[in-house]
């Protein structure tokens, strides 16, 4: 358990750490081409497999989630493609911009925020653009709290295209469930500070059979990214370039006790605790952005009455209760805020950030 007089660090990523992870992540440097380092980096790669449900490759990128992004376009798709970019808000758009970045033919599919992706609206793209050489779109929108049904969308892009999917799961992986195999996903990028319960610093992509058949074919330029190099590291059980090592130990350690819980149990709690915070946030007569049906089990955003100063409040509340909420972005700047719930959370942490967001909600009302 963390240190009473720490702040209550309730954003969606980075996570709190608990004290013994603390511990763990300030652990001494080792070789990482030494056979400690191979023994790790075997078991995590057998752990993140169970995670993922899948039998698909899986890398270990020192990066944030951004890299993780990077890496499942640069390795798949070559300058030139077209590619259907699913957007239900920031994160959906930075995927967008990175395809376009690299030289991608970028076709943008946008939700209302606060939407999630209308599985008839993205049949009917497709059937118009047969040509899709990959579909990209982000697994649970941290920045509206709303969860892609990600299991309807493969279903329904398999039905109607060979294109590849590429999955930004950065803040739903860990703690949301993804069958990688059983639902066909190519490429799903996620980062260890989200469910992952450790510090930034590693990105963790699973890469399919078809997305390595794309890769043979990309002449997209690459190199830190490039996957060939992880596979061919990996078999000597050597990561490519110096990685982040104390985040390396913390995963480690996470991800064993996560598959010695039970992945369906990690689910089930993520679920229970985003449960918890929705129905405490409407008892005191909030309003959450999302229809519930796609809340997020992660992240929940919740509207500010249209009186109220969000940045002010987000500093009122920080100030007053020692807790340190999310706020909006971009265009939801200051209408809404986030109350992450992934990884190490309990409900009195819920509580007590509820509580605040109520009290300082009174005080800026009255
Ligand atoms: C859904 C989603 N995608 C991508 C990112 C970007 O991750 P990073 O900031 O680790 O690059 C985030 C980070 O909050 C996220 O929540």
């Amino acid at each position: 358990m963390a240190s009473h007089n720490q702040p209550n660090l309730r954003i969606p990523g980075p996570v709190p750490l608990p004290d013994d992870v603390l511990a763990v992540a300030g652990s001494q440097m080792i070789n990482h081409r030494g056979t400690e380092y191979a023994e790790m980096l075997d078991q995590m790669s057998s752990n993140l497999k169970t995670v993922f449900m899948t039998n698909n490759d899986v890398y270990f990128i020192t990066a944030s989630g951004t890299g993780a992004m990077e890496a499942a376009v640069v390795n798949t798709i070559s300058p030139g493609d077209k590619v259907l970019s699913i957007i239900i808000g920031v994160f959906g758009e930075r995927f967008a911009e990175i395809a376009e970045a690299y030289g991608a033919d970028v076709d943008r599919l946008n939700f209302e925020l606060g939407n999630a992706a209308d599985l008839d609206a993205v049949r009917e793209n497709i059937r118009k653009n047969p040509h899709i050489k990959a579909v990209i779109f982000t697994h649970n929108e941290s920045s509206t709290g709303v969860s892609n049904p990600l299991k309807e969308l493969c279903t329904v892009i398999h039905e109607e295209s060979d294109a590849l999917i590429l999955v930004d799961a950065v803040s739903s992986a860990g703690g949301v469930p993804i069958a990688v195999d059983a639902w066909g996903v190519d490429v799903v990028a996620t980062a260890s500070q989200k469910s992952w319960v450790s510090p930034p610093g590693i990105a963790m992509i699973t890469f399919s059979k078809k997305a390595w058949a794309a890769y043979a074919k990309s002449t997209m330029p690459k190199y830190y990214l490039d996957v060939q190099q992880y596979e061919d590291y990996l078999k000597i059980g050597q990561p490519p370039f110096t990685p982040c090592l104390p985040a390396m130990f913390t995963l480690k350690i996470a991800l064993q006790s996560m598959v010695d819980e039970g992945i369906e149990n990690v689910f089930q709690r993520h679920h229970e605790i985003a449960e918890h915070t929705r129905k405490g946030a409407s008892s005191i007569g909030l309003d959450l952005l999302p229809d519930p049906k796609f809340a997020s089990n992660t992240v929940t955003a919740i509207r500010l009455p249209d009186d109220v100063d969000g940045k002010k409040f987000l500093s009122n509340v920080n100030d007053n209760f020692n807790v340190v909420l999310g706020g909006g972005q971009k265009s939801l700047t200051g209408k809404i805020f986030r109350i992450g719930h992934m990884g190490w959370v309990e409900k009195s942490h819920i509580d007590e950030a509820l509580n605040a967001a109520s009290e300082t909600l009174n005080r800026m009302t009255s």
